[in-house]
């Protein structure tokens, strides 16, 4: 038997690629472009290419392997050239890095060597070279469209946005939380439930599919989760998929997306959950315009023309506060532009929405003081009268509308018993209860829809553009 050392060097000893397994150092296209100085030998590089241009007397090539916008140009005796080198083929480049001597870049590979790992064919290939894809055609090829340029740039910053996020929680001392994705609950009461059974009903327990002996359900929101904790840990947040069977074909639904939330204990006022949610959203723009200047570029150049202006004014102004009642006012005054009813007492459309966030300039409205009746069961009673309002914030931005949804809960055990039970759900939420009844504490929170988030700071019309594999009514490819 070979001891393992032994083994990987009679493997070696055989390899056709024995020399470069030894000396060439892999680095992604991101770190060969940061090297600025000098040149560095026995380099090796492993992208898609993304352009091929041969001249009679050097082979031009640019190569992308998702780390960075920019690509690499890679400069190689024509006879290097090999007719499987095409546009959208994968390829592995051994050479020398060196200073570029051309303007649109600082460096280049020199190439000594190039293996084509993957064939393209650029016939059948959706994506055309130099050619202008429009969204929606993207959209008809989920496993392929992160290979463009523009919906690389969007999971760059999709994945930094993640990050500043956790960031955020982790520097103002909140303790991440995974909440569970089946639950038991309809936390906001709105039947938008997706629901879970075992597919081989002969097998699960139970015999008809309820695997958990009651009904399971895609969760709306981890917000009730959230409560538990912050019952003992004071600030949580979590950061997950959410699911909702809305019927909705609109540009800022999905049936399942992201959501970002947070819970506050010894909160007593709307104004604190607000300050949080201001502080987070400027936190996360400010850290992806410093960490991702490229991606988002492509975005202000090519999606939204204006949209760095607008990022500013979103950054630096202080955001606006109103009650709902105050916005019903100012709605009723161009009633005849809506579609939808605005008296008190009605829900705010997309349109009353977005309305209320050009009045005001378009910097984000934040309206608070809801009808008691539009809210779910958790939000706390204001007790007034005789317009009858409960504690609850929708953060309202331009060109999106609702944002953020949060609330002060309601922790009075009495005043929450009696609800539960006008309702019927006492039985349900008794462990809901016991939070109110062992230690209960003042507290609120909110959720924040990620892919919405990415539309305002984006300037993207379409939700589905945003996310990676889509999901909404009548499609789920993939
Ligand atoms: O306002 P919502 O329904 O609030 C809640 O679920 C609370 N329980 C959250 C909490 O307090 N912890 O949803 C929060 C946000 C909305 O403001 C919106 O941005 C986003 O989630 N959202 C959606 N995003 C995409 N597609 C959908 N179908 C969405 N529904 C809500």
């Amino acid at each position: 038997m070979y001891a393992p050392r032994k083994l990987a060097a009679a493997f070696l000893g055989t390899c056709p690629w024995r020399r470069y397994h030894r000396r060439h150092m892999g680095i992604s296209v991101r770190e060969a472009l940061s090297k600025v100085h000098g040149s560095t030998k026995d380099i090796k590089i492993q992208g898609w290419v993304r352009s091929v241009r041969a001249q009679k007397e050097v082979l031009f090539l640019h190569l992308n392997d998702g780390s960075s916008l920019e690509n690499l140009q890679v400069v190689a005796e024509p006879s290097l050239k090999n007719s499987a080198i095409s546009f959208g083929s994968s390829v592995e480049v051994r050479g020398t890095l060196v200073n570029s001597v051309g303007k649109m870049q600082k460096v280049e590979l020199k190439a000594e060597e190039i293996r084509v790992i993957g064939e393209c064919d650029t016939k059948d290939f959706p994506f055309k070279i130099k050619e202008h894809h429009p969204p929606e055609y993207m959209r008809q090829f989920p496993h392929l469209r992160c290979r463009t340029n523009a919906f690389g740039s969007l999971l760059r910053i999709r994945s930094e946005a993640t990050a500043a996020i956790h960031q955020y929680f982790r520097d103002n001392g909140y303790v991440h939380i995974h909440t569970p994705i089946i639950t038991s609950n309809d936390c906001e009461g709105a039947g938008e439930l997706f629901q879970v059974e075992a597919s081989n009903r002969d097998t699960a327990p139970g015999g008809d599919g309820e695997f958990f002996g009651a009904p399971a359900f895609l969760t709306v929101s981890g917000q009730l989760h959230l409560e538990v904790m912050s019952g003992g840990l004071s600030k949580v947040f979590t950061f997950g998929p959410t699911f909702r069977a809305e019927n909705s074909q609109s540009r800022r639904h999905l049936a399942e997306f992201y959501m970002v939330e947070a819970e506050v204990s010894f909160t007593e006022n709307l104004e604190d959950i607000m300050q949080v949610m201001e502080n987070l959203f400027k936190s996360a723009t400010t850290s992806l315009l410093s960490k991702c200047p490229d991606d988002m570029n492509l975005f202000f150049k090519y999606v939204s023309l204006g949209q760095e202006g607008r990022l500013d004014r979103l950054i630096t102004k202080k955001f606006i506060v109103m009650s709902y009642t105050e916005a019903i006012e100012i709605l009723k005054k161009v009633t005849d532009s809506f579609k939808h009813k605005t008296e008190w007492g009605c829900d705010l459309q997309t349109e009353h929405e977005k309305y209320l966030v050009k009045h005001c300039g378009d910097v984000p409205v934040f309206v608070v003081n809801y009808p008691f009746d539009l809210k779910p069961f958790y939000t706390r009673d204001n007790e007034d009268s005789p317009r009858h309002t409960a504690a609850a914030v929708d953060l309202l931005v331009p060109g999106i509308g609702e944002l953020f949804g949060g609330s002060l809960r309601e922790e009075r055990l009495p005043i929450l018993q009696s609800r539960l039970e006008t309702r019927g759900l006492a039985d349900t939420y008794q462990w809901y209860l016991d939070l109110r009844k062992y230690g209960s504490v003042p507290h609120g929170g909110f959720g924040m829809g990620f892919e919405r988030f990415l539309q305002c700071i984006l300037g993207v019309d379409n939700i589905k553009d945003v996310i990676p594999f889509p999901r909404f009514p009548y499609s789920c490819l993939l």
